[in-house]
């Protein structure tokens, strides 16, 4: 006989469902839409416990995201862990201000000029897979975004290592690397911070310069709000699209036939990839603060109190996605919230995507088949934020 896992609010930031959320999510929902969620202290770099509203249905999650008057994202932690994180954790004006100088910068041709160099770099990792072997997160899928984010930003080839390692040290909540963290971060903030100043001096080809140069009706950014950009950036930008091409080829190791349909019909790419970011949402869950009374699914909400929303668990709500856990190339999903919704929707969209097609089309180029390696994959399972792995051994066969 098989039991039904009785599941309690505490389970969905419990450390053993973060490799596999959904049944709990499903469990959750039916019974309630919105439950309090106690968030002990160390997940998510946390220094106390954090009590919150989870808020798992799709259109609450869709109405909090659109309704940023109400759904604060201004973190009253905000600053404890680092410099407070502009644009991510600002509301308007500061946030419309802010938006609209990087979106002048932050240009789809921008992204559409970098295509080539990222296409350079994927068949660069590509080669270095010689014998078809390989851990795809250590080849692959961590070195790519980091590479593009760093062209992205002007910073020289050589100084690469170094800026991997301040990415690193910026997302690591281990406190018994407090220190050495610490020093990292140090490092990153005067390395940009003279970057700024530097450009500012003398421009170069480089979102740095861009940045420095854009104005709107007289307003201009600052140094330190320069610096602040490219640190998100750095937060924003790599592990989320690590997470992207690991829960991707995951998908699609485990689905050959879905590899040959891709081979034969390219067209089926963008959808792959567009049903990956639903079906396995590389951020589950962020927080807002909640500025006045308001119902949520018929649940009371104070002005002051926090919401986690989880992204992940509304890309799974049947009442938006039929037959959710079902991974299918033919469903709408104009509406999928990976990336967010509203003032905050996530700036490097086109650019992850950019990345996911051109990694995807290289791999078809170069591979007939993809088989899972000898050792086992491994869920990340540190993070209750972000979903994808931490190694992803493939064999390759080559074509
Ligand atoms: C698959 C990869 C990615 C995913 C799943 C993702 C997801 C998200 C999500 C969910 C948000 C909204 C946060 C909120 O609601 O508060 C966001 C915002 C943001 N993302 Fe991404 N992201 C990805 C890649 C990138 C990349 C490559 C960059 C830049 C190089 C980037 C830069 C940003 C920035 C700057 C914001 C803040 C926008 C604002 O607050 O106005 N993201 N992202």
């Amino acid at each position: 006989m098989t039991t039904t896992p009785t599941f309690t609010p505490d389970h969905l930031v419990a450390r053993a469902n973060f490799a596999d959320p959904y049944p709990v999510y499903r469990a959750l929902r039916d019974q309630s839409p919105v439950h309090y969620v106690s968030i002990p202290a160390g997940a998510s770099g946390l220094a106390a416990p954090v009590r919150a509203w989870g808020l798992l249905k799709y259109d609450d999650v869709y109405g909090a995201l659109r309704d940023h008057e109400t759904f604060s994202s201004e973190s009253p932690m905000a600053g404890q862990f680092g410099p407070r994180m502009v644009l991510l954790q600002d509301d308007p004006p500061r946030h419309t201000r802010f938006r609209r100088l990087v979106n002048k910068v932050f240009t789809l041709k921008r992204v559409e000029a970098l295509e080539p160099w990222i296409t350079s770099i994927a068949q660069a990792l590509l080669d270095e897979i010689s014998d078809g072997t390989t851990d795809m997160v250590e080849s692959y899928t961590v070195p790519l975004p980091v590479k593009v984010i760093a062209r992205l930003l002007g910073i020289p080839g050589e100084d690469y290592a170094t800026f991997k390692r301040w990415s690193d040290a910026f997302l690591s909540t281990v406190s018994a690397e407090r220190d050495e963290r610490l020093q990292n971060i140090q490092a990153m903030v005067a390395y940009f911070g003279q970057m700024a100043a530097a450009r500012r001096a003398h421009g170069a080809d480089d979102l740095i310069t861009a940045l420095v140069e854009a104005e709107i009706e007289g307003e201009s950014l600052q140094d330190w709000e320069i610096l602040g950009f490219c640190i998100l950036l750095l937060i924003a930008g790599n592990e989320t699209t690590t997470n992207l091409l690991g829960n991707l080829f995951n998908i699609l190791v485990e689905q050959p036939e879905l590899w040959q349909q891709l081979r034969e019909n390219r067209g089926l790419v963008e959808p792959v990839i567009e049903e990956t970011l639903r079906y396995e949402s590389p951020v589950q869950r962020l927080f807002r603060t909640v500025t006045r009374d308001v119902e949520v699914s018929g649940v009371k909400i104070a002005p002051g109190e926090r919401i986690t929303i989880f992204y992940g668990a509304a890309n799974r709500d049947p009442s938006a996605f039929p037959e959710p856990e079902e991974f299918r190339l033919d469903r709408d999903l104009r509406n999928h919230v990976a990336f967010g919704m509203g003032i905050h929707y996530c700036l490097g969209a086109p650019l992850a995507r950019a990345e996911a097609r051109i990694s995807l089309n290289a791999f078809l180029d170069r591979f007939s088949t993809l088989k899972r390696g000898e050792s086992p994959a491994v869920r990340q399972t540190d993070s209750p934020i972000v979903l994808g792995f931490s190694q992803l051994p493939l064999l390759l066969k080559p074509s």
